[in-house]
């Protein structure tokens, strides 16, 4: 009987191919599986290493990044699916040398303790504040709930996403991110 099996190297689906990504506003091409992460890609292909690996199953909340301004587990997302998207990493939100106001509202309020958790905490921030400038504080725990902090520093996020919010209805910035 014949064996139908391959190994696995030979398997044209992990075949690296050319794909070209838009991520912090360039365009750059890279090779690799279309079933490969996003997350890896970003990490080991771009440098941009914003984006942190946690659990790699989209439970954690660490390796979120901004998929058309919307917050999402770039260790769930295949490559493939990244294709023509807009994909906007931690690296990505600073604007003319200036930290994005969540960014300088995370330091201000001294949230962090290991920070492993903070990629996430502040990307999932930019998106639901771009979505809702005011957002209450059920909202906001709402919002930040799949997002994981081993630390224990949730009062001082907490805190740090209504400094942001508020910084940003005083200042308001001209893009999504
Ligand atoms: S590493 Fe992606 S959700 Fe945990
Ligand atoms: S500050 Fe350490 S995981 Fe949140």
């Amino acid at each position: 009987m014949q064996d139908d099996r391959r190994p696995i190297a030979n398997d044209p689906r992990l075949a690296a191919i050319r794909h070209v990504l838009t991520v912090n506003g360039r365009s750059v091409a890279v090779e690799a599986a279309p079933a490969t992460r996003l997350l890896y890609v970003l990490r080991n292909d771009l440098a941009l290493n914003g984006p942190k690996y946690g659990c790699g199953l989209g439970q954690c909340g660490s390796c979120t990044v901004l998929v058309d301004g919307r917050a999402m587990r770039s260790c769930a997302i295949p490559l493939r699916a990244a294709v023509g998207r807009r994909i906007t990493t931690l690296e990505g939100l600073a604007e003319g040398g200036r930290l994005h106001p969540v960014q300088e509202a995370f330091i201000a309020e001294n949230a962090a303790q290991c920070g492993y958790c903070l990629n996430g905490m502040i990307m999932t921030t930019v998106a639901l504040l771009a979505a809702d400038p005011d957002p209450d504080e059920a909202g906001i725990r709402a919002a930040l709930r799949g997002n994981l902090c081993r630390c224990g520093t949730h009062i001082e996020i907490l805190r740090a996403v209504r400094s942001a919010a508020e910084r940003l209805r005083t200042a308001p910035r001209g893009d999504a991110a």
